[in-house]
């Protein structure tokens, strides 16, 4: 794909090369995220950064990602405060705000509503997460961070097994990965969920004709043997009817200490988009594993700054001169804390 001006609505976009272009341009932003050295190379670029449903990680790590490329962020948080709750069209908004931004971010709970909004937009526009469908850039920082632990157990994403475990209906990040899996080879994959919120048909049916093994389970122990990864969710409460309804299903899947340690091999790599839903009643992922080396929580939130970085470069075509912008020394490695 040419990344310059694209807008980026789903993995469905992206080859196995790209795939390779943008891990490795997010490897070359290390330094910069890690303030080891500053650019501008954005300086004077404004990222509308549009949230139409709650988020922590995303509005902020794509917010960060532009700061740390030089460039400002203008945001709308939800849609009380936006005139889209006095009946503004997606395409009049679009019209106005790709007048006031050089890129945007958007999230939105319609399914489709982000490919909607690019169309009517001047500037490119990077899917932020639409409803259940996908959610793009948390699927690319997904495979970064598999990638990265594995290649440090000498594995790669061809012919890694991994198991998807919760509400993998209802889940954009599990379809997101998914669709973006089918660009590799010889995968073992355990999908792990209540019969009624597994994963779409589709899906499955297009990872099989990838040549990839597939098994559905609802037993959760069994499924957690011999995988490389594990990738929990939680239930989405946000897309079901009632919250009676997704009380039916929390809690029926958790991961904790006792239970790593009963089922899975001792380089299992555990993984989850987050927000974890650490209510009592929920607890998908416990925090007894909180100090596990194999929790790679952190070093995905980490890695998402990376990733988005490098699609900002990408996008607006600035890979080349990242560095011939940079100082070498920041503020903060001249001991500002
Ligand atoms: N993973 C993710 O999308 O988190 P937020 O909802 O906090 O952005």
């Amino acid at each position: 794909m040419d990344f310059r001006g694209a807008h980026i609505i789903s993995v469905k976009q992206f080859e196995r090369a790209d795939v390779d272009k943008l891990f490795s341009v997010a490897d070359k932003m290390e330094p910069y995220a890690h303030r080891e050295k500053i650019t501008k190379i954005l300086d004077g670029a404004i990222l509308g950064n549009m949230f139409f449903e709650p988020s922590t990680r995303t509005r902020f790590s794509f917010g960060c990602a532009f700061n740390l490329l030089g460039g400002d962020v203008r945001e709308t948080t939800d849609v009380k405060s936006s005139s889209i709750s006095k009946g503004e069209s997606l395409y009049d908004t679009a019209r106005v705000i790709s007048g006031y931004s050089d890129v945007i971010v958007m999230r939105h709970p319609q399914v489709g509503s982000v490919a909607e909004f690019s169309k009517a937009s001047r500037v490119p526009v990077i899917n932020g997460g639409d409803g259940s469908n996908e959610h793009p850039s948390q699927a690319l920082l997904d495979l970064y961070t598999i990638k990265k632990e594995l290649q440090s157990n000498n594995r790669d994403i061809d012919g890694m097994n991994i198991a998807m475990i919760g509400d993998l209906k209802h889940g954009r990040t599990v379809h997101s990965l998914s669709q973006l899996l089918m660009q590799y080879k010889n995968i073992t994959i355990t999908l792990i969920s209540p019969k009624e919120l597994c994963m779409p048909k589709d899906i499955v049916a297009d990872l099989v004709t990838s040549g990839h093994k597939v098994t559905e389970t609802e037993d959760m122990e069994s499924g957690l043997n011999d995988n490389d990864t594990i990738y929990l969710t939680r239930i989405q409460e946000e897309r079901f009817t009632t919250k009676l309804e997704a009380d039916i299903y929390r809690g029926r899947f958790r991961l904790n200490q006792a239970i790593y340690t009963r089922n899975c091999q001792p380089n299992t790599v555990i993984m989850h988009p987050l927000p974890r839903d650490s209510r009592e009643d929920a607890n998908e992922l416990d925090n007894d594993l909180n100090q596990h080396p194999n929790l790679a929580i952190f070093r995905q939130t980490d890695n998402g700054v990376l990733v988005r970085m490098a699609l900002f470069a990408l996008i607006l075509d600035v890979t080349d001169r990242v560095d011939e912008s940079a100082n070498k020394v920041s503020w903060y490695t001249e001991g500002r804390f």
